[in-house]
C-alpha cells in the first residue's frame, strides 16, 4: 500500500518506515510559540490521541501535518516522504484525512451530496463532470454512508440533523479520499453521551476495516482512554509526555497540568 517514494528529506538519515514522523516542529503567530519544537511518530494502524488544554497547539499542530499553515522550523513525513509545504488538497491525495474542530458541511445539501461531493472533488475528474454529477459515484456514495451507519438519512437536509449525525457526515467526507491517515480534531465535542458512545465504536470499527491510522485530540478522557493505543500530551506548544495510556495516567507532571484538575 505504500506506494509513495520515499524524497529527499534535508537530513541525510534514511526516511523513517512509519506512517507519520514530525520533527522538531515549531509555529509562532506574532511572537506568540503555538508550537515549541514537537517530534511524534506514529506507526501504521496506530491510534494516537493528542491531548493538552485549551490553546495547548492540537489545532495547530493539526493544521502543520495537513498543510493548512506552515511551520517555522521543522518538517512532517508521511510514509517516510517529506509533505511540508505541499498543498492541503495534494496532502489530502497523498492519503491523509481530517475533520475539523467546527463542523464543516454543506448544511443545504442533503447527506448524499455532501459524501459525493468529496468524492468528486477526490476523484479529480474535472468540473465539467458536476453538470451531470448526481449519477456519479452513485453506488461508492452509498457504500461509504452504509458503513459510516447513514444509509437511512442519504436524503435528509445535512444541516437539519443532530450534531452527531453532522459530525458523521464530516467522517464520510474525510473518508471520501480513501485515507491511510485520518486526523480528527475533537471528534466527539459536543456529542451526547449516546452519540459520543456510537462516535466511538464507529471509529474503531472504520479505522480496523479500512486499515487506518488515527490521529485524534479530545477533551473527553473517557474517550481517550477508551480507544487510544498511545497518548501525547502537549502543553503550552510542547509535548510533555507520551506512552501508553497507563504511562500517561501516572505520569505526575501530566497529573499536576492536566489530569489532576478532575479531567
Ligand atoms: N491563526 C492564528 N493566529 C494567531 N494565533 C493563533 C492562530 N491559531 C492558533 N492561535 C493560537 O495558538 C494557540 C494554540 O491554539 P490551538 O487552536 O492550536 O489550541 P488547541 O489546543 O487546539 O485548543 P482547543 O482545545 O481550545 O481547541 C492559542 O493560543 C491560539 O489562540
Ligand atoms: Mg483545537
Amino acid at each position: 500500500m505504500s506506494a509513495l517514494p520515499a524524497l529527499p528529506s534535508e537530513a541525510s538519515a534514511p526516511a523513517p518506515a512509519g506512517m507519520l514522523t514530525v520533527r522538531k516542529l515549531r509555529k509562532s503567530f506574532g511572537g506568540f510559540k503555538a508550537i515549541d519544537g514537537v517530534s511524534l511518530a506514529m506507526a501504521p494502524r496506530e491510534i494516537v490521541a493528542i491531548i493538552g488544554p485549551n490553546g495547548a497547539g492540537k489545532s495547530t499542530l493539526f493544521n502543520l501535518v495537513t498543510g493548512h499553515i506552515l511551520p517555522d522550523h521543522g518538517e512532517v513525513l508521511f510514509e517516510g516522504r517529506r509533505i511540508t509545504g505541499a498543498q492541503p488538497h495534494d496532502i489530502c491525495r497523498m492519503g491523509i484525512g481530517r475533520s475539523f474542530q467546527r463542523i464543516n458541511i454543506f448544511p443545504k445539501l442533503n447527506v448524499f451530496q455532501n459524501v459525493q461531493a468529496a468524492i468528486i472533488a477526490d476523484r479529480g475528474k474535472g468540473s465539467r463532470l458536476w453538470g451531470r454529477s448526481a449519477a456519479l459515484f452513485g453506488e461508492e456514495t452509498m457504500a461509504l454512508l452504509e458503513s459510516i451507519g447513514l444509509a437511512d438519512y442519504a436524503g435528509a437536509t445535512s444541516g437539519e440533523l443532530s450534531y452527531g449525525a453532522q459530525k458523521q457526515i464530516e467522517l464520510g467526507i474525510a473518508l471520501a479520499s480513501q485515507p491511510r491517515l485520518l486526523l480528527l480534531d475533537e471528534p466527539t465535542a459536543g456529542m451526547s453521551a449516546r452519540e459520543t458512545r456510537e462516535t466511538i465504536a464507529l471509529l474503531e470499527r472504520i479505522a480496523a476495516e479500512r486499515s487506518l491510522s488515527l490521529l485524534f485530540t479530545e477533551h473527553d478522557m473517557a474517550v481517550v482512554f477508551s480507544i487510544a493505543q498511545r497518548i501525547a500530551v502537549l502543553h503550552q506548544g510542547r509535548l510533555i509526555a507520551e506512552g501508553t495510556p497507563a504511562q500517561v495516567r501516572s505520569d505526575p507532571e501530566v497529573r499536576r497540568i492536566y489530569l489532576g484538575a478532575g479531567k
